[in-house]
């Protein structure tokens, strides 16, 4: 037996939606309601990196194993399973056609995952956690895959890591079939095309949501009526108008879109029975926050979204960077501005990559 250890390594960045995924109609597949349209935030400042090796020296017994930021993490769930299934299923025919093929898909799997970003910040670290884990199976399994197709494996893992396996501005399209084959992610502009975008990062609180979006999901589908609307028309809508916005770098209907999708998505959760609030008021001092930076500039300079919790991501651009994140951090020294004082905010200021 070969005591040959392989091994691949590869980073995925961090992406923050500006029209939502919120609701699945296959839960096995994780197959989405709608389409949804990202922006991927820069490596430098938010990113999983992730080793994979495998051996067959390494013991049958111990199976698979991930340590995730130096502490073991169980990787029995469904999903991580789907994602394994998969990629190792792809090594096993090409190991078919060519048996000169090491037998990878038969070893033991041992995965090394860390973020550089606080995983206790609250951020949704899961997008580019599961990003990173399918890319570097299938590097080290030598797949030759497109980020599109990699984006099916690593959809069924966590919906939104489809989206971190591009950079720029990427979209999620839902297909229509249903085994999921056509529910991948595709880049819809290059970062270089809009080099001036900038996102602002307010970590109001660092808990654990309450909700897990899984949960909040499948109770909005189930009990809200707003939400019906929301996939039938408001999303839509929205995926042309910002697709378009993105096109001709027009900055005023990117911040709306982005806003009207943040208040659509959170309106659908308190529509739910019970509702759920992932914003808090911190959040909504936030909201009111920028409307005050935007009046005062006389144009819409920045644009806030919140994804399943109450941190805020404020998108702007670079020549409003006095504007949105000078008026913000003044904030955070205690000055009041559209009522919001909360001294125990963080900044973080990535770009976008
Ligand atoms: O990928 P999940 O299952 O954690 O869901 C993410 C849902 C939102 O972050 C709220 C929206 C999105 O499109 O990322």
């Amino acid at each position: 037996m070969s005591d040959k250890v392989y091994r691949a390594s590869t980073t995925a960045p961090v992406n923050i939606a500006v029209v939502k995924y919120w609701g699945k109609r296959d839960a096995k597949l994780n197959l989405p309601t709608n389409s949804s349209l990202s922006v991927t935030l820069s490596q430098a400042d938010l990113r999983t990196l992730t080793t994979a090796s495998c051996s067959a020296s390494f013991p049958a017994s111990e199976g698979d194993a991930l340590l995730l930021n130096g502490e073991p993490s169980d990787i029995s769930g469904a999903r991580t399973q789907a994602c394994l299934r998969e990629l190792r299923s792809r090594r096993a025919a090409l190991e078919a056609a060519d048996p000169s093929l090491p037998k990878l898909s038969t070893y033991p799997l041992r995965l090394v995952s860390e973020n550089n970003f606080p995983t206790a910040a609250g951020l949704a670290s899961s997008a580019a956690g599961f990003a990173a884990l399918v890319r570097a199976i299938a590097n080290l399994y030598e797949l030759p895959a497109s980020p599109s197709e990699l984006s099916l494996i690593a959809r069924q893992g966590s919906g939104s890591a489809c989206r971190s396996l591009f950079g720029g501005y990427v979209a999620w399209r839902m297909g229509d079939k249903a085994d999921g084959t056509d529910s991948m992610a595709d880049q819809v502009a290059e970062a270089s095309h809009w080099p001036d975008m900038r996102a602002l990062v307010l970590v109001v609180s660092a808990a654990k949501k309450g909700v897990s979006s899984s949960s909040g999901m499948q109770q909005t589908v189930a009990t809200s009526g707003l939400f019906r609307e929301r996939i039938a028309t408001v999303v839509p809508e929205n995926m042309a108008i910002m697709e378009k916005a993105i096109a001709e770098k027009d900055f005023e209907k990117f911040a709306e879109v982005t806003m009207r999708d943040s208040n659509s998505f959170h309106a659908t959760c308190a529509d739910t029975y019970p509702p759920i609030f992932y914003m808090n008021d911190v959040s909504r001092a936030a909201i009111r926050a920028v409307e005050a930076i935007n009046e005062k500039a006389g144009r819409t300079v920045a644009a806030y979204t919140f994804d399943a919790g109450p941190n805020a991501v404020i998108y702007y651009q670079e020549k409003d960077t006095e504007a949105v994140v000078g008026t913000f951090y003044h904030v955070l020294q205690g000055a009041d501005i559209g009522g919001w004082k909360s001294a125990d905010i963080k900044g973080l200021k990535p770009t976008i990559s």
